[in-house]
């Protein structure tokens, strides 16, 4: 037997592809090369081939792109039971690498179960608690700040620090209060960092990032048996999640009401009731809310529970915001650009006099948070090695930035906005290069050398 494809196309009588396909509802054999050279009808069927397509001799990724068989034939070890989903349906499937009588590697045969599975369905159970399992230690991982990570000496920040350290050894309930970009989320994972339950976790919630109808499970879990689906076996929710360690919950604000009153329920009984089961289980966090909204404006409007609110703030934290802490701004810039210039090794750059002048009399209405961001967009535009104001867009508005998506783009961008500036010059000088390069203060040379850089 010279070939898989050979013992195949001898089987005149078909015994082996009868055999193959008698063993399940699917199967499929490649060659060597790992290209399709027989599937049954009914893998057809199941991965929808059209009519007019014709898969033999197609390599057999384009039919099945998360495909395991290519490994098969290039280690010659079996694969047996593992879970694939093929058009949408969790199948198991078993791959086994075929040899001929000198032990070559000549192909592999896999095969597909989907049908009748209730045998299995102790295997799919784990699947499934094990990748809600890995969801959820997606969620606890340590916090990543510490107190220390909070720059600043301005006497305002030196007292935030000294009113954060003492909260983090009370253990009440926190509500930090600050505007957009202020750091509520860094003091939060600093105060747990510095307090007893650093062991624990540390589980975070955006209220305003989860749509209202999945909040509540995610929040309190789901009971065992009560719905379908993915929560069939019950889900365990965040606070629960949270137990020992720190539940800090971004823009609660946005809580929708009921809600309010599960929470303050576990606030006042430290118990969670999880959806549709009628159990309690105690629960030990430390709870810290934020907000950069007024939430006794959204108390006097009906929007928020006033005895939740009550709950919340018995201990609360104000951040002010940048434009009250000037003397931060000239060590957070260098911290913040060393950090920059760190992630996107861009060459080092300094701020001149000018621009240090303009950081601290700007309002910062996006504070430390639009800081970075405009040093980032002064890395970007400076042409020498100093940024100067224009530089850091202060004589415009920030323009949108959703397009920087990791540091390492910086450098294409600063390649493609002075490619463009570069054309815009050659335009308006009649696609006279020396002129252009005149208009822009650079070299003929640097303008050629930036043109063949594109
Ligand atoms: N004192 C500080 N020192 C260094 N970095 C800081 C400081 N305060 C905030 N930052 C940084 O500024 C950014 C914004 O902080 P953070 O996300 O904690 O703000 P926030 O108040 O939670 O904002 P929002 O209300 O928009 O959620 C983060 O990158 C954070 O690391
Ligand atoms: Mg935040």
């Amino acid at each position: 037997m010279d070939s898989l494809r050979q013992l195949i196309q001898q089987d005149s009588n078909h015994n082996l592809l009868d055999l193959l396909s008698s063993f399940c509802q699917c199967a499929i054999a490649i060659d060597e090369q790992s290209r399709v050279i027989w599937i049954s009808e009914a893998y057809r069927e199941l991965i929808e081939i059209p009519n007019d397509m014709e898969p033999i001799g197609k390599p057999i990724e384009e039919l099945l792109p998360t495909t395991q068989m290519p490994i098969v034939v290039k280690s010659g070890k079996p694969l047996f039971i593992d879970l694939m989903l093929i058009n949408n349906r969790w199948c198991v499937v078993t791959r086994l690498p075929v040899r001929n009588p000198e032990q070559k590697v000549i192909g592999a045969i896999g095969f597909v179960f989907y049908d009748d599975l209730d045998s299995l369905q102790p295997l799919f159970d784990k699947f499934a608690r094990l990748k809600h399992k890995f969801e959820d230690e997606k969620i606890i991982r340590p916090s990543r700040y510490e107190l220390d990570d909070m720059i600043g000496s301005s006497v305002a920040t030196q007292q935030l620090r000294r009113q954060a350290l003492r909260a983090a050894q009370l253990d009440t309930t926190l509500l930090l209060l600050g505007e957009t970009g202020t750091g509520k989320e860094l003091l939060a994972q600093g105060i747990h960092h510095a307090s007893h339950r650093n062991s624990g976790p540390f589980v975070g919630i955006n209220m305003g990032a989860l749509p209202e109808s999945l909040a509540e499970a995610e929040l309190f879990g789901t009971a065992p048996g009560a719905f379908t689906g993915a929560d069939r076996k019950g889900r365990t929710g965040k606070i629960l999640l949270a137990d020992g360690g720190t539940l800090f919950l971004d823009e609660i604000a946005e809580m929708p009401l009921p809600m309010q009153a599960k929470l303050l329920r576990v606030l006042q009984e430290r118990e969670v009731e999880a959806l549709g089961s009628n159990s309690l289980k105690k629960v030990d966090v430390r709870i810290i809310t934020a907000t950069s909204k007024d939430l006794m404006k959204q108390v006097e409007a009906g929007e928020f529970r006033e005895d939740l609110y009550y709950r919340l703030n018995v201990l609360p934290i104000k951040l002010p915001p940048l434009r009250e802490r000037i003397d931060d701004i000239h060590e957070l810039a260098t911290y913040l650009l060393a950090k920059i210039q760190k992630q996107s090794q861009l060459p080092e750059l300094q701020l001149s006099k000018q621009a240090l002048d303009w950081l601290c009399c700007y309002s910062w209405p996006g504070n430390i948070r639009e800081l970075r961001n405009r040093l980032e967009r002064g890395c970007v535009m400076a042409e020498g090695e100093m940024i100067c104001p224009e530089d850091l867009g202060a004589f415009d508005d920030l323009p949108d930035k959703s397009h920087i998506s990791t540091p390492s783009d910086l450098k294409s961008i600063k390649r493609d906005t002075s490619v463009r500036s570069i054309q815009q010059a050659i335009q308006q000088c009649n696609g006279n290069k020396t002129e252009a390069a005149k208009v822009l203060g650079i070299s003929r040379a640097s303008l050629y050398q930036h043109l063949k850089n594109t």
